[in-house]
């Protein structure tokens, strides 16, 4: 596959299954076994990858190889290498290793937040200014890497229960003041309804202008691809998603795997988007990690049942 191949797809699907997926599993994957999930998600035609996590080895042992594998994955040609970090010295450690993208995230519900990275959403908030202020201060040697930010808990909370609108929008307008690069607006817990998704992302986008907008649902109560619809009909592009539906949140008491990337692809295309993404090299990658973790528990309508004889995808060789 040439490395230009197909022009920017109509919907990006981003893998987080090496990120959000694996945080939750019993087996540590070795950092050859993440990189060849990367290549072959990019051969698949995926070409955005949430690749590891800057966190504590001591509180996610998964991601104790997270320099191993961002230095492994920005050498894959036609990958756009992302990697989440939860506060300044995560991000330092990312920008240092040059990774393309960072992806911050803050929650919405200051008690999920406080959980989670164990600081108040406003610390959070002052946090990403230094994480902007320590991106913009590097000269040369690497690209400026792109800075994302992401709404955790934006549809409601497990701990706090409801979240308001209007905290998630206050936080989108002031992180994008900051100088995010791109939003993502998070489903964490799965509490999202298509209703619900609808309302809050047709604001979310009029406020983001020409900054892009991204979402992130999990499945955890069955309205992941609904809310998938949903946030396109308000105007999102791009979707965050996980082979074989893996995945969780350790401080999401019950959250799920996140949407499955094959049956997102498999809607989108049926809905005649273009996505640039191959189902058959993403249900053969499924097979291999099934394999590499025993016992977990993989989701998806397209690897049981198959493609329907109806579906063809049009793929550009
Ligand atoms: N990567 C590596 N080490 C880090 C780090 C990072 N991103 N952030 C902090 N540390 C180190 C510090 O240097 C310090 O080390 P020391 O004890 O050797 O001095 C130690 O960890 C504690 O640092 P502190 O700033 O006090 O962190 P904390 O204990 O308050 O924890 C977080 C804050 C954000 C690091 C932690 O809560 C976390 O990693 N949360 C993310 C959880 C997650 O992955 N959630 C799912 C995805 S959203
Ligand atoms: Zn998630």
């Amino acid at each position: 596959m040439n490395d230009e191949v197909s022009a920017t797809p109509a919907v990006r699907v981003r893998e987080v299954g090496l990120r959000d997926g694996l945080q939750m599993v019993r087996t540590i994957l070795s950092t050859g076994q993440k990189l060849e999930w990367c290549r072959r998600m990019v051969e698949a035609g995926v070409r955005d990858i949430e690749v590891t996590s800057f966190v504590p080895p001591k509180i996610v042992p998964q991601f104790a190889d997270a320099v191993d594998v961002a230095r492994g994955a920005i050498e894959i040609a036609g990958l756009h290498a992302a990697a989440l970090v939860p506060n300044l010295k995560g991000a330092q450690r990312a920008f240092d290793v040059g990774v393309q993208k960072v992806h911050y995230v803050l929650s919405a519900s200051d008690a999920h937040n406080m959980k989670n990275v164990r600081r108040s959403t406003a610390e959070s908030v002052e946090d990403f200014a230094r994480i902007v202020a320590d991106r913009d201060a590097r000269v040369a040697g690497n690209p400026r890497a792109m800075l994302g930010a992401g709404v955790a808990t934006a549809f409601g909370c497990t701990i706090a229960g409801k979240v308001e609108e209007r905290i998630v929008l206050a936080l989108v307008e002031t992180l994008i003041e900051a100088g995010a690069d791109e939003i993502t607006v998070a489903d964490t817990v799965g509490y999202a309804n298509p209703g619900q998704v609808r309302a809050l992302m047709r604001q979310v986008c009029a406020l983001a202008g020409a900054v892009p907008v991204a979402c992130h649902f999990h499945d955890t109560r069955g309205l992941g691809l609904a809310n998938v619809l949903a946030a396109l009909d308000a105007g999102v592009r791009a979707f965050d998603s996980s082979l074989g539906g893996l995945g969780g949140c350790p401080f999401a008491p019950n959250a799920t795997g996140n949407i499955n990337t094959e049956d997102t692809v498999f809607l989108l295309e049926a809905e005649g988007i273009d996505t640039g993404i191959d189902i058959d090299k993403l249900l053969a990658m499924r097979e291999t990690l099934a394999a590499w973790l025993p016992g977990e528990a993989f989701t998806g309508a397209i690897a049981r049942a198959g493609l329907p004889k109806t579906f063809a995808q049009a793929l550009a060789a």
